[in-house]
C-alpha cells in the first residue's frame, strides 16, 4: 500500500513537474511576441506623458552649453523649454557631437534637434524644420592686428570652421572642395581656439556664437569682420522626416511664446534689447 501511494505520487508528481516544464518552455518557444506586443490601442489606458528626446551640440554658447554643474544650458535650451510648456509635451535633452547629430534623428535615437541649427535645402530634402526661430549670419574672427578686411581675402588663407556647418559651407565654396587651408573641427570652440593659437588666420562661423566668444574672451584678442556676401540663415527646430505630429506641436508652440512674449523675454536674456522684430517700436517719448 504504502509502495503503490508512493509510487503514484512519484509518478503524480513526474508528470506534473513534466507538464510544467512543457509549459514553461511553451511559453519561452515563440519569442515572447505576446508579452511585448502593443497592447492593442482600444484597451490601452491613457498613455504616459511621452519625453522626447531631444539632441542638441552643447559647445555653442550662448544657444547651447554644459554649465559648472554638465547641465545643458542655453538661449536653444530655454526656447525648447517654453515651446515644450506651451505644446504640453516632456523634453529631455542629450548632449550629442555635431557630427552625429543629424544621423541621431534618421535613427530615431532623437526626437527632435535644437542646435542653432540653420535651416538650408539640402537639410529640408533629410529633415523637417519647424518655423524659424532665430536670424543669424556668418561672420569673420581675425586677431586684432590681422590685416584681412573682407571674405574675399581669404580665398588663399588658412580658415578653422565647424565641420559640416553653413560656415564650412562658405568657405567650401570660397576657397574650392579640394583646398588644403580649410582646416575643419568637430566644434566652433576647437576652431576659435586654433585661431588664438595661431594655427589659422580667420574663423567663420554663426555671428551669435563668435560674438560670445570674442566679448568672454577678451585675451584672445580677436575681431570681427562681417560680409555682405553673407546669406540671411535662419535656425529651425528639426525633427525625423515626416514626423508631423511633433512638428506641429512644436510650430504651435513657437506660435504661443512669441504672442505671449515668451521668446522676447528669452531673448533679452541672452542678447539683451529685443530681436530685430516687424512690430513697430513704441513711439519714443520727447
Ligand atoms: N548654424 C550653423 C549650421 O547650421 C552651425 C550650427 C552649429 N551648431 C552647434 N551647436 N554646433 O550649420
Amino acid at each position: 500500500m504504502p509502495s503503490i501511494t508512493t509510487r503514484y505520487f512519484l509518478q503524480t508528481a513526474g508528470t506534473l513537474l513534466a507538464s510544467l516544464v512543457l509549459v514553461a518552455c511553451g511559453k519561452q518557444e515563440p519569442p515572447a511576441p505576446a508579452a511585448t506586443a502593443p497592447a492593442p490601442a482600444a484597451s490601452a489606458p491613457a498613455p504616459a506623458a511621452r519625453v522626447y528626446v531631444v539632441g542638441t551640440d552643447a559647445a555653442y554658447a550662448p544657444f547651447e552649453s554644459q554649465n559648472e554643474k554638465g547641465e545643458i544650458v542655453g538661449f536653444d535650451i530655454d526656447v525648447v523649454k517654453a515651446v515644450a510648456q506651451k505644446a504640453g509635451i516632456e523634453v529631455k535633452f542629450i548632449n550629442t557631437p555635431w557630427e552625429g547629430i543629424f544621423n541621431s534623428l534618421n535613427q530615431g535615437d532623437r526626437d527632435l534637434l535644437v542646435s542653432a541649427i540653420t535651416i538650408t535645402p539640402e537639410r529640408k530634402q533629410t529633415m523637417d524644420f519647424s518655423s524659424p526661430y532665430f536670424d543669424a549670419q556668418q561672420l569673420i574672427a581675425v586677431k586684432k592686428d590681422s590685416k584681412i578686411a573682407d571674405f574675399s581675402h581669404l580665398k588663399k588663407l588658412k580658415v578653422a570652421v565647424q565641420n559640416g556647418t553653413t560656415g564650412d559651407e562658405v568657405v567650401t565654396k570660397l576657397q574650392g572642395k579640394a583646398s588644403p587651408n580649410i582646416k575643419r573641427f568637430e566644434s566652433t570652440l576647437l576652431a576659435l581656439k586654433e585661431l588664438e593659437a595661431g594655427g589659422v588666420d580667420a574663423v567663420v562661423a554663426d555671428n551669435g556664437v563668435v560674438v560670445h566668444y570674442v566679448n568672454n574672451n577678451v585675451g584672445a584678442k580677436f575681431k570681427t569682420i562681417s560680409d555682405a556676401s553673407f546669406a540671411a540663415e535662419q535656425y529651425g527646430l528639426a525633427v525625423k522626416k515626416g514626423n508631423t505630429e511633433l512638428l506641429e506641436k512644436l510650430n504651435k508652440g513657437l506660435a504661443d511664446i512669441k504672442t505671449d512674449g515668451t521668446y522676447n523675454k528669452i531673448y533679452a536674456q541672452y542678447f539683451g534689447g529685443a530681436p530685430a522684430a516687424p512690430a513697430p517700436a513704441p513711439a519714443a517719448s520727447k
